[in-house]
C-alpha cells in the first residue's frame, strides 16, 4: 500500500487529504477542527490539525507516507514542522489534477480559473500570476496548454491608466496581491464593494463572493451595459479590463453607482442598487467565463470538461456553461476552492508513481470521518444533553419536518467543501414558504435576500427543477418547473433559481430514503437543506460541535446518528412523543 499526502490551501482554505492504493480515503479541511471559517484566525507555526486527523482516519502514521506534495501558494509554516521532505508544485497544476482525476473522465478539457494562483518573474522581469489555466487531461496525463497569467503593472498602466491608478490607490504597487485581469479578482472586488462581506476568526472582514450571486437575483439589468464597457472580451479566452469612456475602471463605477443612489429611510433604493451591482457583476462574470470556457473547448476539441478555481464554486456560471452547449459533459470539483488543492496535490503523487487508479464510481464529497455512537452519546452525555435512541430516525425525521420542525441532521461522514450535502444539514419543509424566516431570523442569522437549496431524488429532479446536467455537489443552478415553483417555494430563489442537490440511492442510501419517507408524509420527495452552521462559521465537524449547536441555535431537534436530542428533557419528550410514537427503543 502507498501513502501519498496533499496539503491544500494559500493564505487560507488549508486542508489535507490523504491517496492510499490509489484512491481518495480522506480528506478535511481545517476550518472545521479549528472552528476558524475558511481557516482565517488559525494561529501560525503549527502543523495543521488536518494532517493527523486524515492520518488518525487510514490508521497509519507519518512515517508510513510515501510522499507529501502540496502547491506553492500554502505557507510554510502549514508544514514545516512535519520533519519530512514536502514537494511543491504549481498552484492551478494542483487545482486541474484535484478536478481531472476525480472526475473519472478518459479525457477531457481541464479549466482552472480563480483569484489567482502562483506567482512568478517573467523574462522582462515582470512579475505575474496565475489566474486561468487551460489544460488538457487524458489517461494519467495532465498537460498545460495555455495559461493566462497577469498582474504586470507598467503594462496595465501603459494599458489602462484610469485602472492602474484605481490600484495604486488602495494597495501601492504591489498588483501581485490584485493581479489585473483576474475573473475572480474582478467579481471579488464588486462583491466587497456591494457590502457581501463577514467578520471572521480573525476579526477582520472577508469578501464573501457567494453571497453576491445570492444577491443577484434581486436585481435588474440596469448596471449591466456600464459595467460591460469596463472590459473586452479578446482572442484565446482573454479578458482585458479597461477603464470606460468616463475614465473609470470598474471599481470606481461600481462606487459611483452605489453613491448615486438615493438612500431612503426604509433602505429599499440602496438594496436595489447592491442588486443591480450584484446582477451586472454576475452576468458580466458568466459571459467573462464561457468565453474563457469556449476558448478551452476549441483549444482541445474535448467535449467534456472538468473545472476547479474559485470560480467554479458560482453555480450560475457553471449552468451558464452547460446552458450553451460548450461542453456535453461537465464535472466541477465540489472543493474547487483552494482547499481542493489538497486533493490536487495528493492525487499528483500517486500519479508520478503510477499508482492512481481511474475511479469507477463517481466521486463523493463524502470524505471526512464518522463517529461511533460510542462518540455521539459521550458528546451528549458531556454537554447534559437529552437524547434517545429511535428505531428509525429517517422516519421520525421526516415527521417531524413534515409537522414544520426544522432538524439538524447529523449522519456519517462529513463533506469536503463548502457544501453541506446532507451529513452536517439542517433540514426542513420546503412547502413551507414562512420558513425561510424561521431560519433566517432564528436560527441561521443571515441576510434575508440569500436562497435556500433543495436536496431531491435524482429519479424525481427533472419534475421539480431543471438544471443543464446531474447536481450532485449543489454546484448547478436550475430553474424551478412549473410544479416545483408551487410545490417547494421555499427553495426557490426570487428569480426562479434553484441550487439543486441531487441524490442518488447507490451513493447516499439513507438520505435517499430519507426524503422518500417524506415524500410518503408530504408528497415531495425534496426537503430544504442548509449547512449546519451560523453565519461567519465553519460546518459542524464533530459531535461536540453539534451538541453546542443544538444550544445556539433554535433547531427543534438534532438527530445524530440514530439519536434524537433536544436542548431539554420536555423538549425531547413532547418530540419523541409526536414523532417517535412507538419507535423509541430504549431510554437515555
Ligand atoms: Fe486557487
Amino acid at each position: 500500500m502507498r501513502y501519498y499526502l496533499g496539503l491544500g490551501g494559500s493564505k487560507h482554505d488549508f486542508a489535507t487529504c490523504l491517496v492510499a492504493d490509489g484512491q481518495v480515503v480522506a480528506a478535511v479541511e481545517d476550518e472545521r477542527l479549528a472552528r476558524k471559517k475558511r481557516g482565517y484566525g488559525i494561529p501560525m507555526g503549527h502543523t495543521l490539525a488536518s494532517v493527523s486527523y486524515c492520518l488518525d482516519m487510514a490508521g497509519v502514521r507519518l512515517r508510513d507516507i510515501d510522499a507529501i506534495l502540496t502547491n506553492d501558494l500554502l505557507e510554510p509554516w502549514c508544514y514545516e514542522s512535519l520533519g519530512k521532505g514536502v514537494h511543491v508544485v504549481g498552484h492551478h497544476l494542483t487545482h486541474a489534477a484535484s478536478t481531472f482525476y476525480p472526475s473519472g473522465f478518459v479525457s477531457s478539457a481541464v479549466l482552472v480559473a480563480d483569484h489567482s494562483g502562483g506567482r512568478w518573474r517573467e523574462p522582462d522581469g515582470a512579475l505575474v500570476a496565475e489566474v486561468v489555466s487551460f489544460y488538457q487531461g487524458s489517461g494519467d496525463d495532465l498537460t498545460l496548454l495555455d495559461r493566462v497569467a497577469c498582474g504586470d503593472s507598467d503594462r496595465t498602466a501603459e494599458r489602462c491608466p484610469a485602472f492602474a491608478a484605481d490600484l495604486r490607490g488602495s494597495l501601492g504597487t504591489d498588483l501581485l496581491k490584485r493581479p489585473v485581469d483576474s475573473l475572480g479578482r474582478f467579481y471579488a472586488r464588486l462583491a466587497r464593494i456591494a457590502g457581501c462581506t463577514s467578520v471572521l476568526g480573525d476579526g477582520q472582514v472577508h469578501t464573501e463572493s457567494g453571497k453576491l450571486m445570492g444577491l443577484s437575483a434581486h436585481g435588474s439589468a440596469d448596471f449591466v451595459r456600464a459595467l460591460r464597457a469596463c472590459y473586452t472580451l479578446t482572442d484565446h479566452g482573454r479578458v482585458r479590463f479597461h477603464a470606460d469612456r468616463s475614465g473609470r475602471g470598474f471599481e470606481q463605477l461600481a462606487r459611483d453607482y452605489l453613491a448615486a443612489g438615493v438612500e431612503a429611510a426604509d433602505g429599499e433604493p440602496a438594496f436595489r442598487r447592491r442588486a443591480n451591482l450584484a446582477f451586472a457583476a454576475q452576468r458580466c462574470l458568466e459571459e467573462m467565463i464561457l468565453h474563457s470556457a469556449q476558448y478551452a473547448r476549441g483549444l482541445t476539441g474535448e467535449t467534456f470538461l472538468a473545472a476547479a478555481g474559485g470560480i467554479f464554486l458560482n453555480g450560475l456560471a457553471n449552468e451558464a456553461i452547460l446552458r450553451r452547449g460548450t461542453f456535453e459533459h461537465a464535472f466541477i470539483q465540489p472543493a474547487s476552492h483552494d482547499a481542493g488543492t489538497a486533493l490536487g496535490a495528493a492525487i499528483l503523487g500517486a500519479v508520478r508513481d503510477g499508482q492512481w487508479r481511474r475511479p469507477e464510481k463517481p466521486f463523493s464529497a463524502l470524505l471526512g470521518r464518522a463517529y461511533s455512537e460510542n462518540e455521539v452519546v459521550g458528546a451528549m452525555a458531556d454537554a447534559t444533553i437529552p437524547h434517545r435512541k429511535v428505531q428509525d430516525p429517517e422516519v421520525v425525521t421526516a415527521r417531524a419536518i413534515a409537522d414544520g420542525c426544522v432538524v439538524a441532521r447529523f449522519y456519517g461522514r462529513g463533506e469536503f467543501g463548502p457544501r453541506a450535502l446532507g451529513h452536517r444539514s439542517i433540514l426542513a419543509d420546503p412547502r413551507r414558504e414562512s420558513v425561510r424566516r424561521v431560519l433566517d431570523e432564528r436560527i441561521k442569522y443571515r441576510e434575508p435576500y440569500r436562497p435556500y437549496a433543495p436536496v431531491v431524488r435524482v429519479e424525481n429532479t427533472a419534475r421539480y427543477f431543471e438544471t443543464s446536467g446531474p447536481s450532485p455537489y449543489m454546484l448547478l443552478i436550475g430553474i424551478a418547473t412549473a410544479e416545483g415553483a408551487k410545490a417547494v417555494p421555499a427553495v426557490v430563489h426570487r428569480d426562479g433559481t434553484v441550487r439543486v442537490q441531487e441524490v442518488d440511492a447507490e451513493t447516499d442510501p439513507e438520505l435517499h430514503r430519507l426524503l422518500g419517507c417524506f415524500e410518503q408524509i408530504a408528497g415531495v420527495p425534496v426537503l430544504l437543506n442548509t449547512s449546519m452552521n451560523v453565519q461567519g462559521e465553519p460546518i459542524v465537524e464533530t459531535p461536540e460541535d453539534a451538541a453546542r449547536f443544538l444550544f445556539t441555535c433554535n433547531v427543534d431537534a438534532l438527530v445524530i446518528e440514530g439519536y434524537v436530542c433536544a436542548r431539554s428533557d420536555a423538549l425531547l419528550a413532547r418530540f419523541l412523543d409526536r414523532y417517535a410514537h412507538e419507535d423509541v427503543i430504549h431510554a437515555k
